[in-house]
């Protein structure tokens, strides 16, 4: 439960007035935030063997995003939100723009993984308060699947197209 959580535990860029009133997808903004500042933190440290670490950070956060992607959409979708269509599209074009910068630090952009952090947080910091916010009161608690991401991810018929 998002209120139970001490104060010294919530991620930076992460506060209560992010909150979609929504237990587990503010959970899962939590959880974006500390693996955005994770990338940052293994970006900023010591520089030998960073590149396994920077690269499973990188690894992590995209397969992240796509998991709770869909939680969103899937829930999104069952109780037929009117503004789905924006949503997705929104999702997508961010989801493209990790999958970009992820690509050029495979392909040996190192300087590249900087961007990627910032882009996160600033990124979700305007997407949950404009996006994300219009569907307080559509989905709650009751509707929307708390499971671990993996499960969602796991199930047949999830992908849902703009
Ligand atoms: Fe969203």
């Amino acid at each position: 439960m998002s209120e139970n959580i001490e104060q010294d535990k919530v991620p930076d860029g992460w506060s209560a007035d992010l909150s979609v009133g929504v237990d587990i997808i503010d959970e899962d903004h939590q959880a974006f935030f500390r693996l955005a500042g994770l990338l940052r933190d293994v970006i900023e440290g010591p520089e030998e063997g960073n590149d396994y670490l920077i690269e499973t950070a990188i690894n992590v956060l995209e397969e992240y995003v796509e998991g709770h992607f869909l939680r969103e959409e899937m829930a999104m979708a069952a109780v037929n939100y009117p503004y789905l269509a924006e949503h997705l599209a929104a999702h997508e074009a961010f989801a493209a723009k990790a999958h970009q910068i992820a690509q050029d630090y495979r392909n040996g952009n190192k300087d590249i993984a900087a961007t990627m952090s910032g882009l996160v947080e600033r990124w979700l910091v305007g997407h949950i308060q404009t996006i994300d916010k219009q569907y307080s009161g559509y989905l709650t608690n009751d509707n929307v699947d708390s499971r671990p991401l993996i499960y969602l991810s796991d199930e047949d018929g999830n992908e849902l197209e703009v």
